[in-house]
């Protein structure tokens, strides 16, 4: 689990449905303290502010910055805003669904793939280039993935994405490992948020997970699996552990073909 009192750092937080804020309550659940990043003030009135589930006070009780991963100079002052931190969530993705996502693979939207290639995996580099220098004592960094090397119905361009990640992932490693800093992803399966439901056949890939998952898996629900799993990570008890994707799908990625009805819970 993580070190009680230390500060970690969550981005990209939309609303509460957002599992960086499912993330960022058990990281506090563990005696953690936490900096959320929003992308952008627009962005947090519009959702979070909105947030059915949480009153105004409990919003106001977050300690919530602004950070759009492709503006170099505001990662920058995040992080100097930050101090010194123990660990680092990446919680963030973006492909133009119009372009990057849906029934067509192909696409001559070249700007929109370096776009999304950008947010979704190069952002990774970028924060992370800036972060360390405040992580004196060593850290931990996760980010979060989606199962990339099988090729989904729709999910294009992120697709590939998720797989540039998770080797973003793997490159950090090598390089942090001198600083005690550890980088790894989860891989988890879908989870009902704005970015997921914005997917063109989110619908299809929850289905989907109803047939070839192992444990029953729950759209509305396994977030706080998830951001256990990412808690662990970000912790001492995964001290030896770094450069690797670990899934929390309930086990969907290592079946092959469907379950039988007489396998299901
Ligand atoms: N929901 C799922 O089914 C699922 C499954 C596996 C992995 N993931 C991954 O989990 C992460 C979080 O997604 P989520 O499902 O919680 O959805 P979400 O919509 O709540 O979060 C996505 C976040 O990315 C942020 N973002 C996009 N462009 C940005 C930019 N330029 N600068 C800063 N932030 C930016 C958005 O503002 C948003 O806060 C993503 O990487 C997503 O791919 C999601």
């Amino acid at each position: 689990m993580i070190e009680a009192g230390k500060t970690y750092v969550v981005m990209g937080l939309l609303n509460s449905d957002s599992i960086a804020f499912a993330i960022g309550k058990s990281i506090k659940e563990h005696g953690g303290k936490v900096i959320f990043s929003v992308q952008n003030e627009r962005l947090k009135r519009i959702f979070f502010d909105r947030s059915k589930d949480l009153s105004q006070e409990e919003i106001a009780a977050l300690d919530i910055r602004y950070c759009d991963v492709t503006d170099e100079a505001q990662v920058k002052a995040f992080f100097e805003s930050t101090g010194e931190i123990s660990g680092l969530v990446h919680s963030i993705g973006y492909a133009n669904p119009k372009t990057c996502l849906g029934a067509e693979f192909h696409t001559d939207a070249i700007e929109d793939i370096k776009n999304a290639f950008n947010i979704s995996a190069v952002s990774l580099a970028t924060i992370v280039r800036h972060a360390y220098p405040h992580m004196k004592a060593g850290g931990s960094v996760v980010a979060l993935t989606f199962e990339s090397r099988l090729a989904f119905p729709q999910y294009n361009w992120m697709g590939v994405n998720k797989a540039a990640l998770e080797a973003v992932v793997r490159a950090l490693a090598r390089r942090h490992g001198k600083d005690l800093i550890r980088i790894n992803a989860v891989s988890a399966g879908p989870i009902a948020t704005k970015a997921a439901t914005s997917i063109p056949g989110f619908e299809m890939l929850a289905n989907t997970w109803q047939k070839i998952s192992p444990l029953p898996w729950n759209v509305y629900e396994e977030k706080t699996e998830v951001a256990n799993a990412a808690t662990f990570l970000l912790g001492p008890l995964a001290k030896k552990i770094t450069g690797q994707t670990i899934y929390v799908d309930g086990g969907a990625s290592i079946i092959g073909g469907e379950m039988l009805p007489e396998e299901r819970a």
